[in-house]
């Protein structure tokens, strides 16, 4: 399980129902969902609610349940559930739904979630043995595995009639296991989304430590867990990652195409970053990197100062910062002097926004200043995005073009999305 990527808890898993007998089986692999703490949208087909009403599915899931496109339209939820969800497993699958996936068609709120999402999809045909094993079926399974989509070979056994042989719906917990092996492999994202595939790309995560002293530091609230799921998003791609964590808030992953460097602070981080810099084809600097850092670090633990009478007095020392580099534009600034066109760098910009200023407007401003290729901002606060498994963001351009926001997702969605955006323009 060391690959698994750090999807945020709990997960957001769409279960999708097709029209078939087997149909009332996919309530007790939603129990084993919910159960594991995930967080379940149940879709049924329109013929599966002939099988299995919605409100059963609505009890158990606890959350209306609906499979048309044109309910929730204000929250464009045959988008959104695809585009955020982090599994989706389709049981029963049905031949036509089979059909409709290697098809992209999209002609109800499963179908549309099939072609929006870009998480692991598994699916578990069910189905009388003719139709599984008929040339057209038998094409369209090849056509979803070649694509990356899980398709589970149904069971053989006795069917719905009194005929038996393949295509009964394998047991919920086989099925159940079956998502969580597909959620474990970072391949299992369709082949041709390897896109990052030879490529390398520097990471920095988590927040910076200045020294004060031996024992303490100015330190931030960051997590690290944004730049820990860009880094897992970056390795599931096909890229070489070297990840440079600061201060982080969860374990680091164990992957075999991750790297990790460890620092402490921003001069630290520079250093790593500046060694990496030439082969770095892509730098994202999602570190929280303080600004400042103390002019001098004392050898010995600063103590407080006493009266005469053995007393704390109300002294306290002052204590002087100077400016730390600013890592992000030294990067854009060596590029430019080696008329380079790599690394691709992208920053990121944690902003409260004031009486003035949107957080989009100190956003620009920022992404101007800095003169990186891409700035994702968001906005942040106690308690706001810092340590929180979800995230919005809009990703600021600098070749102009139109700002994309992407969330509430999680991290893992978030980080895929802002790597869409930056392998299209690695890639052109
Ligand atoms: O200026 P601000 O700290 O808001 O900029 C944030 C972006 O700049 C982040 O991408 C952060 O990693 C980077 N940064 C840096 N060096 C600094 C401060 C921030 O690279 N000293």
């Amino acid at each position: 399980m060391a690959d698994q990527p750090a999807i945020a808890r709990p997960r957001r898993v769409v279960l999708g129902v097709g029209g078939g007998i087997a149909a009332y089986k996919a309530a007790s692999l939603l129990r084993r969902f919910t159960e594991a703490g995930d967080d379940v949208t149940v879709v049924p087909t329109e013929a599966a609610l002939r099988f299995v009403g919605a409100p059963t599915w609505s009890a158990l899931s606890g959350k209306a349940v609906t499979h048309e496109v044109f309910d929730g339209v204000e929250q464009v939820r045959h988008v959104a559930l695809g585009q955020q969800a982090d599994l989706v497993v389709v049981a029963p699958c049905t031949a036509n739904l089979l059909a409709k996936a290697a098809h992209g068609l999209a002609d109800d709120l499963l179908t549309n979630v099939l072609l929006t999402a870009r998480c692991p999809v598994v699916l578990a045909p069910a189905m009388h043995t003719e139709m599984w094993q008929h040339p057209a079926t038998v094409a369209n399974v090849a056509t979803l595995r070649a694509r990356g989509v899980t398709v589970i070979d149904p069971a053989s056994g006795r069917l719905t009639g009194a005929d038996s042989g393949p295509g009964r719906l394998p047991e919920p917990e086989d099925i159940h296991a079956a998502a969580l092996a597909a959620l474990a492999d970072p391949t299992s994202r369709p082949a041709e989304d390897l896109d990052l595939d030879g490529l390398v790309v520097v990471v920095t995560a988590g927040g910076t430590r200045e020294p004060l002293d031996p024992v303490r530091y100015l330190g931030n609230r960051s997590s690290g867990k944004q730049g820990i799921a860009i880094a897992e998003a970056a390795a599931a791609r096909g890229a070489r990652v070297v990840l440079v964590a600061g201060a982080v808030d969860i374990p680091l992953p164990q992957h075999p195409r991750i790297e990790t460097r460890r620092i402490e602070s921003a001069l630290g981080l520079q250093g790593e970053v500046e060694e990496l810099r030439a082969r770095a084809d892509v730098v994202v600097m999602a570190a929280a990197v303080a600004d400042f850092r103390p002019r001098s670090v004392a050898t010995a633990k600063i103590k407080k100062t006493h009266a005469e009478d053995g007393r704390d007095d109300d002294s306290a020392p002052t204590i002087e910062l100077v400016r730390n580099p600013d890592i992000l534009a030294g990067l854009v600034r060596e590029r430019a002097r080696a008329g380079a066109e790599r690394p691709y760098i992208v920053g990121f910009a944690a902003e409260t926004g004031d009486a003035e200023h949107s957080v989009l407007e100190l956003g620009q401003d920022k992404l101007r200043r800095k003169g990186c290729d891409l700035l994702v901002v968001n906005q942040v606060g106690v308690g706001v995005t810092f340590g929180q498994d979800d995230n919005t963001v809009t990703i600021l351009r600098q070749d102009g073009a139109a700002p994309v926001t992407v969330g509430p997702a999680s991290k893992t969605r978030v980080s895929h999305a802002l790597l869409d955006v930056i392998a299209a323009e690695v890639r052109r």
